[in-house]
């Protein structure tokens, strides 16, 4: 069976969904594939912090309805070492900029909402999904779905199929360059059935390796401590979990409230960028052309950034043949991506303790913090990034 489509999406993520959702907004046709089902992609817990300005288009845009009620401003995060918590007031320090708390589930869930709302395909639990002729003028995707064979003729294709997805190895060897780095260790996260303990985000440095306390309402706290990359989530009961938490942000005078855990994963740790974000007709958005540690809280930002760009230049390419914001998608995307590759490493090499850590590295790190927490100038440069910077 063979269909025609303007441009075919292959991954369901907030980059597919959102980019399914600007073109439909200009009348341009998409086909969306995702490998899994619609229960697997409403379940899986990811990111939390949008920036304010990725807020913004959401809700300009009409994806936003539920984050502009529901989603929880903050305007500053706490930075924890040596015994003592300080205060970083983001917005203070950057032009009164917030970011929200909301998760990523959360707004998946609301952009396949809007998705089914207008009847245009979103097909799950597509299989054999492979991404063929990217060098000419009709690039081809094939796939399996209710048992058939398919295939989707697209003026171009999206690879919003994140990090172990299909686009990106089809790329032919040699086209790309990649960068990367991996870290020593990962973060357990547990979503915890728990009011938050703290208004705000804690980032906590400690002697054990890093904590992280964050929230995703009122009722629900998500807590994070570093581990091994490779831990097994089965080793660490529930007891072990909440007794590491209280040493890493345990603090004189404040108490870290325990409750039922609800969801317990393993992440691992890595930075990478693939460059150029394209391939003939191939575009890449999203965790399939970069991933960053989630110290800077940046993954699911840039994935909405990429799409926003990618829209507008598609838009303008299939309404008048001009090419030019086209041509340029990769650049523009790359500047704000290379931004947040750096943020997020630093803040991980800040935070954490790495495998081979030593008394010089413990030095500089807090050396680093007690400046970050108590100068204007280097409080502002956490803060510009951590709300997201617009232009680099
Ligand atoms: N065919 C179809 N879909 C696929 C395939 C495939 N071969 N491989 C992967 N997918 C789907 C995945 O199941 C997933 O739903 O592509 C989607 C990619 O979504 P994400 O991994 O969420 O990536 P992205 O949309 O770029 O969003 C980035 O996710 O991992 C976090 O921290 C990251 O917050 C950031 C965000
Ligand atoms: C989260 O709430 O899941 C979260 C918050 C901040 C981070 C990473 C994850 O840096």
């Amino acid at each position: 069976m063979s269909t025609r489509t303007q441009v075919g999406i292959v991954g369901a993520g907030p980059a597919g969904l959102m980019l399914g959702h600007l073109l439909h907004r200009e009348g341009i046709d998409t086909v969306i594939l995702e490998a899994r089902s619609r229960e697997y992609v409403g379940a899986r817990i990811r990111a939390g912090v949008v920036e304010q300005g990725i807020a913004d288009i959401l809700i300009e845009t009409g994806a936003g309805e539920r984050l502009g009620r529901e989603g929880l401003v903050h305007q500053g995060i706490a930075l924890q070492f040596d015994g003592e918590r300080h205060r970083v007031p983001l917005s203070d320090l950057a032009d009164g900029r917030t970011i929200v708390i909301y998760g990523q589930t959360e707004l998946v869930k609301d952009l396949i909402g809007l998705r089914l709302e207008t009847g245009r395909p979103l097909h799950f639990e597509a299989d054999d999904v492979s991404v063929h002729d990217l060098e000419t003028d009709r690039p081809l995707i094939r796939y399996r779905h209710e048992g058939r064979d398919r295939q989707l003729e697209c003026d171009v294709v999206a690879g919003c199929d994140g990090f172990h997805g299909v686009c990106r190895p089809s790329i032919p060897t040699g086209v790309l360059s990649e960068f990367s780095r991996e870290y020593s260790f990962g973060w357990l996260g547990i979503l915890a059935a728990v009011a938050p303990s703290s208004d705000e985000l804690v980032y906590a440095h400690h002697e054990h390796g890093f904590a992280l306390l964050s929230l995703r309402s009122p009722e629900l706290s998500r807590l994070y401590i570093q581990c091994r990359p490779d831990e097994d989530p089965a080793g660490w009961p529930d007891d072990r979990i909440w007794e590491a938490l209280q040493t890493r942000l345990g603090l004189e005078g404040w108490t870290l409230a325990e409750g039922p855990i609800l969801e317990k994963g393993v992440t691992g740790m890595r930075s990478y960028v693939c460059e150029p974000m394209r391939h003939g007709r191939l575009f890449l958005a999203g965790d399939a052309a970069h991933i960053v540690p989630p110290t800077g809280a940046k993954g699911l930002n840039l994935a909405l950034h990429d799409v926003c760009v990618l829209a507008a230049a598609l838009t303008d390419w299939l309404r008048s043949g001009d090419a030019a914001a086209l041509d340029a998608y990769s650049d523009t995307c790359l500047r704000r991506v290379w931004r947040a590759e750096h943020f997020s490493w630093w803040m991980t090499q800040m935070l954490h303790r790495a495998e081979d850590h030593d008394p010089f590295d413990l030095k500089l790190q807090l050396s680093q913090l007690r400046y970050v927490t108590s100068s204007d100038a280097a409080a502002t440069t956490l803060a510009e990034n951590y709300v997201g910077l617009e232009t680099v």
